[in-house]
């Protein structure tokens, strides 16, 4: 098969297309290299099955050959790096989206959209069901986000009844792992990389607010298998195992064997209280579940930033 993965030299694209290039699959990266960089596929940029191409999802998207599947991740994902892009996000998540949907239509590929549990808002109820409807404030801090994906669910569910797109919908819910930017913002890249520079690990809030973290590994086998299904979705892919974000910090903290202080920030706005995966429907359509266990998964990013950390900027 060949795969069109739009945002591919980010966190989540460029393990995608390790998962795919493993299995003897082409992989064609289309990246904008905005939060994502070469240096996520650096690995793979001689692989003879894999191509990148810098392009950026806005404009209409040309692609020589045939095309399986078109895993559309392209889109800014954390709350500072969306809040300093706003309108570019909507324009991703609306433009590019509708970009990608075309391109799955002319070549008659299947399009798996990378939606996120961010169209949950605030939740209403507890743990999250795909049939949940959301609790989302449109005019809020990350509403270019929630509402961006929202409307790249709805615009897919248009195509896909008005002209037979063959999409299928994922809600993403907080992932975890090796190549996440250190400094863009995520919870658990930035405690690892504050212990291991002896910063205090920001808590917003008391840390009381919960969320589950998925490992990458896990998270990208759902990509794959909502690929090869032929399921609309919406499927959440996520870890039901749910933790406080003070338990997180403390954590992270005894596993690094850092002496950091934990400090507090106002919470940001429209921060959702709670987050966790029904993932039921996922088991059922995918036969899939998450397998690798928080300490585990932990490890490999704590070594990850052990080892390149150093070399890490700031993004712009
Ligand atoms: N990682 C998570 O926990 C999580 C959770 C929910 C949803 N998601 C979704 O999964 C997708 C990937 O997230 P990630 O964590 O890998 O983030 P990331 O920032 O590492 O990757 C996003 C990629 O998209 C690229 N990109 C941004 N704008 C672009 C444009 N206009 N044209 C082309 N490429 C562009 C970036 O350069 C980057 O490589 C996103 O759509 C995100 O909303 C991620």
């Amino acid at each position: 098969m060949r795969c069109v993965i739009t945002g591919g030299a980010g966190f989540l694209g460029s393990h995608l297309s390790d998962l795919i290039l493993q299995q003897d699959h082409e992989v064609l990266v289309l990246d904008a290299l905005i939060t994502g960089s070469r240096a996520n596929i650096a690995h793979l940029l001689s692989h003879p099955g894999f191509t990148f191409r810098e392009c950026d999802v806005r404009h209409p998207l040309q692609v020589d050959g045939p095309v399986d599947i078109v895993f559309n991740l392209a889109s800014p994902a954390s709350p500072p790096v969306y809040s300093r892009r706003r309108v570019e996000c909507l324009l991703i998540n609306s433009l590019g989206v509708h970009h990608a949907a075309r391109l799955a239509l002319d070549t008659g590929a299947r399009l798996v959209q990378a939606s996120t549990s961010e169209v949950y808002g605030d939740p209403l109820h507890h743990p999250q069901v795909e049939t949940d409807w959301g609790n989302v404030n449109p005019v809020g801090e990350r509403s270019c986000y929630d509402e961006g994906k929202r409307y790249g669910e709805a615009l897919l569910t248009a195509l896909r009844l008005e002209e037979g797109l063959n999409s299928g919908i994922v809600r993403i819910f907080n992932t975890y792992g090796p190549r996440m930017h250190p400094y863009d913002g995520r919870v658990i890249s930035g405690f690892i990389r504050q212990a291991l520079t002896g910063e205090p690990l920001t808590v917003f809030g008391d840390g009381s607010q919960t969320r589950s973290f998925c490992y990458v590994s896990d998270l990208v086998r759902g990509l794959w298998l909502m690929g090869t299904s032929d399921h609309p979705g919406p499927v959440n892919l996520g870890n039901p195992q749910e933790h406080t974000i003070l338990q997180m910090a403390h954590y992270i903290r005894a596993l690094t064997g850092s002496e950091s202080p934990i400090v507090h920030e106002p919470l940001p706005a429209d921060d959702p209280a709670r987050r966790r995966p029904q993932i039921s429907r996922a088991k059922e359509v995918l036969g899939w579940e998450p397998v690798v266990g928080l300490e585990e998964g932990l490890q490999h990013v704590i070594d990850w930033q052990r080892r390149t950390l150093g070399a890490t900027k700031q993004p712009a």
